[in-house]
């Protein structure tokens, strides 16, 4: 009886997040549903290899807004979850105007995915405004590097390693504890991507030292906040 009740109750949450068209739940749910169709189609190993799998509608910035709602509508048809904290501001425009292209049918690839997902939705001109300013506001802060004078010395391992992706993050943007996590999934998303990311692997190319990277990236990070 108790568990009917909790079930019930939240079924009726669910629902009514569902019928408002925004929030968590509904983005899941969009975000299950897109995944679903991309992963069942041929291409679906080469796809999900785009992008890692990190987040979840509960974890995107402003996890209520509309940009996310947004986010959760286009720009998961193909790949897993974009990161807004993936790329610094500048460079998100450019990345979103590609992405509508192919969502149009054009492009790159674009009569392949046209093809692949014949229900492929595209925003309009004003939802890509929209994506874009969610995108710049939850952005990578990247590294000012004046402020960086042993960035070429004992910051070689992070300069290098950790700009093959995005742009190279600002070291005092984290704290020491943030760093550990973040460097630690970045292990991971480097093994994820391992196959669009492989090609650019050059003979000679500097081992990967996590944890000459850790060490830099924590040394120069930001205070500990309480509580953190
Ligand atoms: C119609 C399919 C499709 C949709 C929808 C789509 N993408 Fe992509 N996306 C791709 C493909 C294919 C690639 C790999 C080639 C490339 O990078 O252009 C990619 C790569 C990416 C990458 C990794 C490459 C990079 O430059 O970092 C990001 C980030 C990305 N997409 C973000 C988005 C965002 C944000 C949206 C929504 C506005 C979106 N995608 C919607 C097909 C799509
Ligand atoms: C193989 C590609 C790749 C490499 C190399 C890479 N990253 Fe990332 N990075 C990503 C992707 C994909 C995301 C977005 C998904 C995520 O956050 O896991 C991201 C996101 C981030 C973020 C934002 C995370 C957040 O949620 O706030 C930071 C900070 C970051 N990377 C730092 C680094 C550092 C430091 C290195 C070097 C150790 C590095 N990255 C190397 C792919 C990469």
């Amino acid at each position: 009886m108790f568990h009917h009740g909790i079930a019930l109750l939240i079924a009726l949450f669910a629902y009514g997040t569902v019928t408002a068209g925004d929030g968590p739940l509904a983005n899941q749910a969009a975000i299950d549903a897109a995944r679903a169709r991309w992963e069942g189609s041929p291409q679906a190993g080469w796809l999900a290899r785009i992008l890692p799998p990190s987040l979840d509608a509960a974890s995107l910035p402003e996890p209520g807004s509309r940009g996310a709602a947004l986010l959760a509508r286009y720009c998961v048809q193909c790949h897993h979850v974009p990161n807004p904290a993936m790329h610094h501001p500048d460079k998100w425009p450019k990345i979103v105007d590609r992405m509508v292209v192919r969502m149009r049918g054009h492009g790159n690839r674009g009569a392949l995915m046209k093809d692949m997902m014949g229900g492929v939705k595209a925003p309009d001109e004003e939802e890509v405004h929209m994506l874009i300013g969610y995108l710049r506001r939850n952005a990578q802060k990247p590294i000012d590097a004046a402020r960086y004078p042993d960035l070429d010395t004992r910051g070689r391992s992070f300069r290098d390693a950790c700009d093959q992706c995005h742009v190279l993050p600002e070291p005092s943007s984290r704290t020491a504890g943030e760093w550990r996590r973040v460097v630690a999934r970045m292990e991971r998303n480097m093994a994820w991507m391992n196959r669009v990311v492989g090609s650019r692997a050059m003979p000679g190319e500097p081992q990967l030292r996590l944890p000459d990277i850790l060490a830099y990236l924590q040394q120069h990070a930001a205070p500990a906040r309480r509580g953190s």
